[in-house]
């Protein structure tokens, strides 16, 4: 069954890993994440945004998640991603969901943690997990774009106070991670996640890991990031198998073939990253 997250982001935090969570969009890409995770016998993520949930269907999307966590005997959550409304994250849980973001953080303060508590509210009854997001984390996810100038990065004593606030469970922070590729290399600010570190005793979250060097992904981890999102990695890899297929064969109109090798692609990035994060084994 699907499993509410926080055990595993606590266990991998414990043993100085982080667990790996994943975008997926479809069949495909569950079953990518999920065989991946069995094969390194590790927990994982499954995520999905809002965008995702119009596209796909979230009864649709939670049925397929429940059998991939079924099949395999590694935990398995499900997570709503990013997600800005509160009647989504009912809908989410009622159909399954096993942890939900909710993003307010292009929100003043004071409605950011307003919205945020009445999340905890019916989350905490219904045993979800809790991640939000304070400061604003630059880039493209979705249809959402928060510019280079709008993005803000977390100050580490409004994370103290926003945790206690709220009272969610995990804490997405803006440490200078874009969400989508980047232009040249991310600028880290590794001493402010270390402050944060300090004074936030709740796991925290890195978002924009695509395109961040895997030395930056290990240090990021040691200084204290338990739980890493991954988007853009896997549907680079996916879009560029199927052309390929079709490159070899422009004739080609067999799904099977074309998401096939696309699945394959996905798989190789997912078991690449579960070990940047140290969460092989931890299953
Ligand atoms: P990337 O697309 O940069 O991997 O970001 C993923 C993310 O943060 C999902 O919430
Ligand atoms: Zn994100
Ligand atoms: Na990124």
């Amino acid at each position: 069954a699907l499993v509410n997250p926080l055990a595993m982001i606590e266990a991998a935090r414990r043993k100085g890993a982080a667990v790996a969570a994943f975008n997926v969009h479809n069949l495909e890409t569950v079953q990518a994440v999920v065989e991946a995770a069995a094969a390194e016998r590790a927990p994982v993520m499954l995520q999905t945004t809002p965008g995702t949930l119009k596209h796909a269907g979230i009864p649709y999307i939670a049925a397929i998640a429940k059998v991939a966590a079924e099949l395999h005997r590694i935990p398995v959550a499900l997570h709503v991603d990013h997600c800005g409304s509160f009647g989504t994250i009912v809908q989410c849980i009622q159909y399954g969901y096993t942890s939900v973001m909710i993003d307010g953080s292009h929100y003043p303060y004071p409605e950011n943690v307003a919205l945020v508590q009445r999340v905890v509210e019916i989350a905490k009854a219904a045993g979800v997990a809790v991640e939000a997001e304070l400061g604003r984390i630059g880039g493209t996810e979705d249809q959402v774009t928060v510019a280079e100038r709008e993005a803000t990065f977390t100050v580490p004593e409004e994370a103290r106070d926003f945790a206690a606030a709220t009272g969610i469970n995990t804490l997405a922070i803006a440490i200078g991670t874009a969400h989508g590729e980047y232009h040249g290399e991310p600028r880290i600010d590794f001493e402010r996640l270390t402050a944060i570190r300090s004074l936030v005793d709740i796991p925290l979250v890195l978002h924009g890991a695509s395109g961040v060097p895997d030395e930056s992904v290990r240090q990021a981890i040691r200084r204290g990031i338990a739980k890493v999102n991954i988007a853009t990695e896997l549907k680079i890899p996916m879009a560029q198998a199927i052309q390929a297929s079709f490159a070899q064969n422009p004739r080609e109109n067999d799904p099977r073939n074309y998401l096939g090798a696309a699945k394959e692609a996905v798989k190789r990035v997912v078991r690449e990253k579960i070990r940047l994060c140290g969460a092989s084994g931890l299953a």
